[in-house]
């Protein structure tokens, strides 16, 4: 049994991704049987190279596949027990579940205010405020900046769609590469404030990087993807002594990245699941 199957028998994940698949245009199958468990409260990674599929994982659970011409086609994804795979992504909204797109997305030509305003936007209660604060508080140097989105740094953007995805007062965060662009020093406090919005706030965050060193610290648990499937997960102490993701994502200096499914250990651990 692998061990994302031994974890539902313990508790009933937040968010389950059963065994999918994802076509893009009818014909294009990017996802091959992709199956994860996010637990409630805490931090998951998902990590591999270009291409992956790791944004399609994502944009299969927030429903913003459709904008793409893309589709679950088999397996399901359930939040908070509900199917959510044929919703659209504002109702996944609506159910607390959002996506910080790759890229940011921010909306250049209106301010940051007007920007974190936005993110409130499927919500009509009277605490917007005081969740301006909030987000303010977690990313004090946005409340500087009051000019144009468009002319925040890399980073500021960054914050700002962290921020902007915190004013829906979700229950759970999926981000998409958030320290894409960003220099290390930003990417050690972006992570840093990831990590403490999951501390204070009990918001569940599902986290795709390319940043594998500071992800996995970051997180609870991870899996690995490659071509479309998961390729290894773990815990987060089981990842970072892991001998392969040592060598081929924590930076042992070889540049050509062979792949998971080459490897004996591989092999090996296919026993196990
Ligand atoms: N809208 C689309 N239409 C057709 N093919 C797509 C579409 N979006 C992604 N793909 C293909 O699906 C595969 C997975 O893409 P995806 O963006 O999910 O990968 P990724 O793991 O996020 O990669 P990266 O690390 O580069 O962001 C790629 O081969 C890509 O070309
Ligand atoms: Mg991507």
């Amino acid at each position: 049994m692998s061990q994302a199957a031994a974890k539902i028998q313990t508790a009933t994940p937040l968010l389950s991704v059963n065994n999918i698949e994802v076509v893009y245009d009818e014909v294009i199958q990017v996802l091959r049987g992709v199956t994860l468990d996010v637990p409630e409260g805490e931090v998951v990674t998902l990590l591999g190279p270009n291409g992956a599929g790791k944004s399609t994982t994502l944009k299969a659970i927030s429903g913003l596949l459709k904008s793409e011409y893309g589709e679950v086609t088999k397996g399901d994804i359930t939040f908070m027990g509900e199917r959510i795979d044929k919703k659209n992504g504002e109702d996944v909204v609506r159910s607390g579940l959002i996506q910080v797109m790759e890229g940011r997305r921010i909306i250049e030509d209106m301010t940051s205010i007007e920007n974190l305003k936005l993110g409130a936007y499927t919500r009509n209660d009277a605490q917007i405020n005081q969740d301006l604060e909030m987000v303010f508080n977690y990313f004090p140097r946005l409340k500087e900046r009051t000019g144009l989105a468009g002319y925040l740094s890399g980073g500021e953007q960054q914050m700002l769609a962290i921020g902007r995805a915190l004013m829906a007062r979700p229950k759970m965060i999926c981000l998409d590469e958030p320290s894409m662009g960003l220099s290390p020093l930003l990417v050690k406090e972006v992570f840093g404030i990831i990590k403490k919005i999951n501390q204070d706030q009990g918001i569940t965050m599902l986290l795709v990087e390319q940043n594998a060193n500071y992800a996995i610290r970051a997180a609870d648990y991870g899996y690995i993807m490659e071509s479309g499937k998961i390729v290894l997960d773990g815990t987060q102490e089981q990842l970072l002594s892991n001998e392969d993701v040592k060598e081929f994502y924590l930076g042992g200096g070889n540049e050509e990245r062979k792949s998971f499914k080459n490897l004996k250990s591989y092999k090996r651990r296919k026993r196990w699941l």
